[in-house]
């Protein structure tokens, strides 16, 4: 097993959910009652999952062996991760703000929640086109099949420490019934 395997089948997860969260957040702008706490649930899934599991399994494992094995760190596809990974965290702290304004009635903030979840999906987006398309080829490239599960085996751990059994499963029925309720709710009105 590849450790950028486990890493591309999550960004499936991470894209799917990156779709439930503008639908919600279209619904919120057009003033669904439900809306508000929906993405709550989803911003709690991006800052639990996607930031403190995913975002560590590459910040603390995957980047630093890229750059121990020569692929630079600074004006490099790297650097360029990094910052991606922080301008991510604004995003969703934005809309984390705007959310609670628009909850207190602030006039236009839930039009700007739904315009900042379009510009934090359209970066998720490129950022992981870039990851699995140029990033992690390279790093299969540098990886021996050793080191490669050496690297899987530590990214358990930080599954484990991030996010845990019961806190894992808690997320999948959330994102299954929110995918129901805002991905194929055509399918079920028809
Ligand atoms: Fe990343
Ligand atoms: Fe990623």
């Amino acid at each position: 097993m590849q450790p950028t395997e486990i890493l591309m089948t999550e960004h499936k997860a991470v894209l799917l959910s990156l779709g439930i969260l503008e639908e919600a957040g279209r619904a919120l702008a057009s003033g669904s009652a439900d809306a508000a706490q929906d993405l709550e649930q989803l911003l709690d899934f991006f800052r639990g999952f996607v930031d403190h599991c995913h975002h560590s399994k590459e910040e603390q494992i995957l980047f630093p062996e890229l750059v121990k094995r020569g692929v630079p760190q600074e004006g490099g596809p790297i650097g360029v991760m990094l910052s991606e990974h922080e301008a991510g965290r604004e995003h969703v702290r934005r809309i984390q703000a705007l959310l609670q304004a628009s909850q207190r009635g602030e006039a236009g903030a839930a039009d700007q929640v739904l315009a900042t979840i379009l510009s934090y999906r359209a970066l998720l987006e490129a950022h992981i086109g870039k990851e699995d398309r140029v990033l992690f080829p390279m790093a299969d490239r540098l990886l021996d099949s050793h080191r490669s599960e050496e690297l899987v085996q530590e990214f358990d751990r930080i599954e484990l420490e991030h996010v845990g059994q019961g806190k894992h499963e808690a997320y999948h029925q959330m994102l299954q019934a929110l995918q129901d309720r805002y991905l194929n709710k055509t399918r079920t009105e028809n």
